[in-house]
């Protein structure tokens, strides 16, 4: 059995469901999963403990440094990564700077596994050059369509097809909202119950002004084609008044991403509800594959953030 040590990142709604599914499945196809530390605003906690405990008092405090039982430490990011030494840092966290984190981690030959979307967006060829150097590795499945697998069906499966072109709809939060809408809700009223659903980002303009699913885009053009895009395009969902069968559509090809609200035929394969995502991508000897599955929510992200913890550990695929 080999045990690996996970430092988790961020203890949001993804780390606490990923606490869970660790806590259910400690072991899995011969990889021992231990969770060494865990990291909120508040503090780190490090060492011994019980990470159900720690979500408990996370859940009803609010804050890790709340816990009576153990130790808080103030690591700084750098600090972290030196002092605990884990085998796969884990970050699930909303920094949207976490790149230099990272940087830190694959230096130090700590495989990187993340649901945070700006910095593979911004930074995903630093990243492989460094994961290529260190032989450790970087792993992002989460980050688009949440556990639903489109990051490996691109990066492992279809890795000799020629990617024509991707359109998709990455976004739930907007989603819910266009649906709502569709069915007689305000923008703003859509917008309220969206709060509940646990998928919003913590700044929700991210969302609703297609910032969310433009990252989303631009990783997925990076895994395509191995380059970022040159031309972009971004459009929200602020200005929709007519809402019928509309949704915020990606459009992937190479050089090009655009995210925009498109109004989609009947039977469109993209005319999804509730928080499902969808993608149609076009390769040169497959035609059409459609890929559908939820793209948010706790366990939904934690899945795919558990299933790159253990591809971290088998180094599945090597590193590249
Ligand atoms: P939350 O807002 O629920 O949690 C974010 C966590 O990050 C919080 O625990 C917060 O700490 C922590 N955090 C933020 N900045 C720092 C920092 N500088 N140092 C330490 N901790 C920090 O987000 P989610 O759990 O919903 O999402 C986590 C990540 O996964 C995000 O990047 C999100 O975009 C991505 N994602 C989320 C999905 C979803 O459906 N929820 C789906 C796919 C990806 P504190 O609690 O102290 O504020
Ligand atoms: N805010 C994101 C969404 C979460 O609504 O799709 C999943 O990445």
């Amino acid at each position: 059995m080999k045990e690996v040590k996970v430092s988790i990142f961020g203890f949001g709604t993804v780390g606490r469901a990923l606490v869970e599914i660790v806590s259910e499945n400690p072991e899995v196809v011969g990889v021992k999963i231990k969770v060494e530390s865990i990291t909120d605003r508040s503090g780190t906690v490090w060492g011994d403990f019980d990470p159900l405990e720690v979500k408990e008092v996370k859940e009803n405090a609010g804050r890790i440094s709340a816990l009576g039982d153990y130790e808080v430490y103030s690591f700084k990011p750098k600090e972290l990564i030196e002092e605990v030494k884990p085998d796969i840092l884990v970050d699930v966290s909303s920094w949207d700077g976490a790149f230099s984190m990272y940087e830190v981690a694959l230096k130090e030959r700590v495989s990187v596994v993340t649901s945070n979307k700006p910095p593979i967006a911004e930074h995903y060829d630093k990243l492989r050059e460094l994961a290529e150097e260190s032989k450790a590795g970087v792993y992002f499945e989460s980050t688009v369509m949440a556990g639903t697998p489109i990051i490996g069906l691109l990066r492992e499966n279809l890795l000799g097809e020629n990617i024509e072109e991707i359109l998709a709809v990455l976004n739930a939060s907007t989603t819910f909202i266009l649906t709502r809408m569709e069915s007689g809700k305000s923008f703003e009223e859509a917008f309220e119950e969206a709060k509940s659903l646990g998928v919003l980002e913590e700044d929700p303009s991210k969302d609703i002004d297609g910032i969310d699913a433009f990252y989303k885009a631009k990783i997925l053009h990076w895994v395509a084609y191995g380059e970022p895009p040159e031309k972009t395009e971004r459009v929200g969902i602020r200005e929709v008044e007519d809402a019928k069968n509309v949704r915020l559509v990606a459009r992937v090809s190479k050089g090009e991403i655009s995210v925009k609200p498109r109004k989609l035929e009947e039977n469109s394969p993209l005319l999804v509800s509730g928080v499902y995502n969808a993608a149609i991508i076009r390769t040169n000897n497959l035609g059409e594959l459609v890929l559908k599955g939820k793209g948010g929510g706790g366990r939904v992200t934690a899945s795919g953030v558990f299933t790159d913890i253990v591809k971290a550990a088998l180094k599945f695929p090597s590193p590249r």
